[in-house]
């Protein structure tokens, strides 16, 4: 991260005004310099107010993530668990894509094994099926994990399911209930999009590659930024305002998430879908619903009967139950 722009994000993310000198001050440069790298964080998306005799501020403040933090607090929350745990976390203000710098760094021959990217921003954010990722500034969690793979990715089947498993039980540890999950990996909260998995690989899929895990949840998604995502939505300040919780710091969420997601990838090998395969049905928000499930051109309409044992989805179409490993399902509208 650039550390001096990261500075003066971290002196505005107090909601209080800092006047030009003592930013100038705080990051030994002058105040034209001040100047020009809050316009720089204004172009990231950063809103920042001025006041002529007061100074700078960001109204209501941020809450930024920060590497140290959220190795401590990792520490606290995987006590009771066997994981090793990432082997660095790497945060950036702003990047392409998470998963992409892992994906790059893996082409180039470097191992990603164990390594976490995260990022205040992305640019090039990207979702399923070739969709974009909406991906403001300091509202969201944008993360990736890279892990090798010997095996081939059969030895992983069905983990993307399992990685929605794991991250409900992150969040519903931080008192966030009530998700569901949408065939094959996405979170959702009363129907709506709530985060989503990537998987993606670099290598030989039959053989030894490298895997990368994408995790997007919206946070607190500002409404600026909504109106550029195509489907219905919701984040989790919405959600605990519902539930009446505290919404955690957005540290201590990405903490308790990587201690679910490195148990998971450490035992996954071992343990495979069927130990998930329950928790995921108890959890399909489209369990017994007629639905239309879209693969490119071809629609299938069925009813959904579950996940078989590798996380393919069940559906009763026309009295018979078939199996589709791959698609995107929506609901089937009222006839
Ligand atoms: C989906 O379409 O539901 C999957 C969304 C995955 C988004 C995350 S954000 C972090 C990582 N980097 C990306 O570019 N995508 C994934």
């Amino acid at each position: 991260m650039n550390p001096s722009l990261q500075k003066l994000l971290a002196s505005l993310a107090d909601g209080k005004y800092h006047s030009g000198e003592s930013l100038g001050q705080l990051l030994g440069v002058s105040r034209a310099a001040v100047w020009k790298q809050l316009q720089q964080l204004q172009e990231l998306g950063v809103d920042i107010v001025s006041h002529k005799g007061r100074g700078y501020c960001v109204a209501g403040g941020l809450d930024l993530l920060h590497e140290k933090e959220i190795k401590k607090l990792y520490k606290q929350y995987s006590i009771s668990q066997s994981a090793n745990g990432p082997r660095e976390i790497m945060l950036a203000l702003n990047v392409d894509s998470t998963s992409q710098v892992l994906l790059r760094r893996s082409a180039e021959g470097e191992s990603i094994h164990g390594l976490v990217c995260l990022a205040e921003k992305q640019t090039a954010g990207r979702g399923r099926r070739g969709r974009a990722w909406q991906s403001p500034i300091a509202c969201n969690l944008y993360f990736s994990i890279g892990w090798r793979i010997e095996n081939g990715v059969n030895a992983i089947e069905g983990l993307s399911l399992a990685a929605g498993v794991a991250i409900n039980t992150a969040l519903q540890e931080m008192g966030l209930k009530n998700i569901q999950l949408k065939w094959p990996n996405d979170l959702l909260y009363q129907g709506k999009k709530l985060g989503g998995i990537l998987l993606e690989i670099n290598g030989d899929a039959a053989g030894e590659c490298d895997l990368v895990l994408g995790l997007g949840i919206n946070v607190d998604m500002p409404a600026e930024a909504s109106s550029d995502i195509d489907q219905a939505w919701t984040d989790l300040t919405r959600l605990s305002a519902d539930l009446g919780v505290e919404i955690p710091v957005r540290n201590r969420l990405v903490a308790q998430l990587l201690v679910q997601l490195f148990n998971l990838l450490e035992n996954y090998e071992s343990k495979g879908f069927s130990h998930y395969k329950n928790a995921w049905q108890e959890l399909n928000a489209h369990i017994h619903q007629p639905v239309v499930l879209n693969m490119g051109n071809k629609q299938v309409r069925g009813v959904v009967e579950g996940v078989s044992d590798g996380g393919a989805l069940r559906l009763n179409v026309n009295g018979k139950i078939e199996e589709f490993i791959g698609g995107e399902i929506s609901l089937r509208p009222a006839q």
